[in-house]
């Protein structure tokens, strides 16, 4: 996999490798990316916009508040067409504003904005890089699965000798090719749910479980990218459908199963996200039920387990479940695993609140006949990179 047709926004903050950043754009743009360059204010005093327009073919971003660039691009689209965002060079300013979350520019803005890898190279004085602030938001920001690219040690603008240096562009831009998603399902063609479902019980009512879909749709995209076909059955959500992959809304479980069978036979890969619920209404009443009684009772009917019923046609694809548990979590995604006859289950604690229902972010411990691994708790986009990595080292040859 390399940065060939990759889009790649770089952005610039204000150290004296700055003035490398046009040599940047030029490696990168000549391993066939599509560059667009951000600028802070101090990075203005070291290197020229104009420069950088010229060798990216595009206008230079400086300014969160610009009426004009937010016109053209604003910076959320602009967060969202970025396939990576690279800092270099990243000054120690920088990373300690990468570290607390700040959006007071427009790059920091970008940062929270993205669900795409962030890679940082960072450039300063060596005592600044030994420091203890500095070192410490290393480690947080590595936690978060922001990839460093250096520094390299020796002689710098200061004349202080050792570690500090921005990698040379070169070196930035080779690199880059691994922290790309690798095109491990090219050719697979992957089947997801997502969301919850609803289940009517009257015209204006319905049972539901939690779920907002975010799991499901971080899969579509990460397998999207990882060079997959992807098909995403999804309940009702708030979230927008990924691009370039073919989304079908389903409101019921039952019509979520129908979709899924119509489907299934022509996918390698299928993947249960959604929290599909388990019984339904036995009757949908056709008027509104009126609450004149101080109790209501209703009869609910088991739905289908879409699952399971993949997982033991004739010729079933890959079949990965979630398993959503609040205790005994290897127990009773082990046993899951095996009364619904799967290839592989993701199990997490929604007990967990840091990573429970609508979360950004998510942990996994994952399951399958002859191991299982932990996936730290990671942006749900990244994780799902991590997973679908698991799944394509067990699919058969
Ligand atoms: O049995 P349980 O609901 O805990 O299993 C969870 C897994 O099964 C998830 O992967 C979920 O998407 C899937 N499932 C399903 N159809 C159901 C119930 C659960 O596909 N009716």
């Amino acid at each position: 996999m390399s940065i060939n047709k990759k889009n790649i926004l770089l952005g610039v903050t204000g150290g004296i490798a700055a003035y490398k950043a046009p040599d940047l754009v030029r490696k990168l743009v000549a391993l066939g990316a599509n560059v667009r360059v951000v600028l802070t204010k101090s990075a203005l005093e070291f290197v020229s916009p104009l420069a950088l327009q010229a060798v990216s073919g595009h206008p230079v971003s400086d300014d969160l508040l610009d009426k004009d660039a937010e016109a053209a691009m604003g910076h959320i689209e602009l967060a969202k067409w970025a396939d990576i965002l690279l800092i270099a060079p990243a000054t120690a300013n920088f990373l300690a504003k990468l570290t607390h979350g700040l959006a007071d520019d427009l790059l920091s803005t970008l940062c929270l904005a993205t669900a795409s890898p962030i890679v940082v190279a960072p450039a300063m004085n060596q005592q600044m890089w030994h420091a203890l602030a500095t070192q410490h938001n290393l480690a947080v920001l590595q936690q978060r699965n922001i990839r460093f690219l250096g520094p390299a040690a020796g002689e710098q603008a200061c004349g202080d000798v050792g570690l500090g240096r921005m990698l040379e562009p070169q070196d930035i831009a080779n690199s880059l090719d691994e922290v790309m998603p690798q095109q491990v399902l090219q050719g697979k063609k992957v089947l997801i749910t997502a969301g919850p479902t609803q289940e009517a019980i009257d015209p204006v009512r319905y049972i539901s479980n939690h779920s907002s879909g975010k799991m499901g749709y971080a899969l579509a995209k990460a397998a999207k990218a990882m060079g997959a076909e992807v098909i995403l059955v999804s309940g009702p959500t708030n979230l927008k459908p990924p691009a370039n992959v073919t989304t079908l809304p389903v409101t019921s479980a039952a019509q979520m199963h129908q979709q899924v069978m119509a489907q299934v036979s022509t996918c390698d890969i299928f993947i249960a996200c959604a929290a599909v619920a388990d019984y339904r209404p036995a009757q949908i009443t056709q008027q509104k039920i009126k609450k004149n009684d101080q109790e209501l009772t209703l009869t609910f009917v088991k739905n289908p387990d879409i699952l399971s019923d993949v997982a033991h046609l004739q010729h079933p694809p890959f079949t990965l479940g979630f398993a959503a548990e609040t205790q005994n979590i290897r127990e009773y995604a082990l046993s899951k695993m095996t009364r619904k006859k799967l290839n592989m289950i993701a199990a997490n604690d929604v007990s967990d609140s840091r990573i429970g229902f609508n979360s950004e972010q998510n942990a996994l411990t994952v399951f399958w006949p002859e191991g299982e691994v932990n996936l730290a708790i990671a942006d749900k986009q990244q994780l799902s990179m991590q997973l679908l990595q698991l799944v394509s080292e067990q699919l058969k040859p």
